[in-house]
């Protein structure tokens, strides 16, 4: 058995999708602390130890309260623009490859802020990083399932006009209480506009609402999916469907989701043939980007190479990358 820190190293040598983060969870204090000066916006914290004194939480609610407020500051498309380039600066480090990032139109119409200005943002942010260091994107926008199904309908009409720049849609926010059974309409609709469908489901809710994103929402993805183990019918369906599950440890340990990093469940996700792959979620709040969940799980749960290159290769696999593309990560993963 290698060292811990070559399997780190051979972590980050390879290349990596990551296919679970929210670009609003990706604002770092000190960029937030920019923003609200250059927008004459108000926080209520006097310096970044303070922001970074306030990220405690003990479930999903209290990083959420937290989370819609952080991103208060962001007004302008230079703002988003800001923010995705720094994202997707921070990743490269790590050999992060290709992104599919999630946002949260309704986090900004429902304070004034226009869905152009944030697409519009962000995808100028894609375009300039493709350029200048090859990294490839994709865009996912969720709708906040806290919010009436009505709400979700307008933000689908907001976003006929993108729709060349959307891969899919996805279901975000707080989840007890909030079955995906309140989205089968919308997701209906957005499927027959051709886009793909994911949603967060099984981090706090019970099974039965990953049962229903399959059944219901028909997802092609399911982000977090940690409770599905507690019932093995459905394990059994998620592995012989080789459904993807973005699982993200640092957040899971932050939200309480689990008790320790050692009793994180991906190594079990693994060698019950599950698709597990490793993201950050958001990272400015969570402590960390992709490498730092990586260094996180194999540490705490002894992760082989072998585990660490499946773990690599479900994030390729389970992106929505062509074929083609796919095939090229894939076999310079083989040869690392
Ligand atoms: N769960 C639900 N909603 C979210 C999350 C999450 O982990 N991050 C940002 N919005
Ligand atoms: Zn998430």
């Amino acid at each position: 058995m290698s060292t811990l820190e070559d399997r780190i190293a051979f972590a980050h040598r390879l290349p990596k999708a990551e296919l679970h983060l929210h670009i609003e969870g990706s604002l770092e204090p000190d960029l937030m602390f920019r923003l609200a000066q250059r927008n004459k916006v108000d926080i209520p914290f006097g310096s970044v130890e303070e922001i970074r004194a306030a990220y405690d939480f003990s479930n999903l609610q209290d990083f959420l309260d937290i989370y819609y407020q952080g991103m208060n500051v962001l007004r302008t498309d230079e703002d988003f623009f800001d923010l995705t380039m720094a994202y997707l600066n921070r990743v490269r480090a790590d050999n992060v490859r290709h992104v599919e990032i999630f946002f949260d139109p309704q986090g900004h119409t429902e304070r004034g802020v226009q869905f152009d200005t944030a697409i519009s943002g962000i995808l100028t942010a894609f375009k300039l990083a493709k350029a200048q260091f090859g990294v490839t994107t994709k865009l996912i926008m969720c709708f906040l399932r806290h919010l009436p199904e009505e709400d979700a309908f307008k933000t689908l009409k907001q976003a006929e006009r993108w729709l060349d720049h959307l891969t899919g849609v996805g279901l975000d926010s707080s989840e007890v209480g909030h079955p995906p059974s309140k989205f089968e309409r919308v997701f209906a609709a957005a499927r027959e506009r051709g886009l793909k469908v994911v949603a967060h489901a099984g981090e706090e809710g019970p099974p039965e609402y990953v049962r229903e994103a399959l059944d219901l929402l028909k997802i092609d993805r399911l982000d977090h999916g940690n409770r599905a183990l507690e019932d093995e019918g459905l394990v059994a369906r998620l592995r012989d469907e080789a459904m993807t599950l973005t699982v993200c440890p640092l957040s899971n340990q932050k939200l309480c989701v689990v008790d320790d990093m050692g009793a994180h469940p991906i190594k079990r996700m693994l060698d019950l043939g599950l698709k597990a792959t490793v993201n950050s979620d958001d990272p400015a709040y969570f402590g960390g980007y992709v490498m730092d969940n990586f260094r996180a799980v194999i540490e705490a749960l002894d992760l082989s190479q072998d585990d660490i290159r499946t773990l690599a290769r479900n994030s390729i696999e389970g992106s929505f990358l062509s074929d083609g593309e796919k095939r090229a990560h894939l076999s310079a993963i083989d040869r690392a």
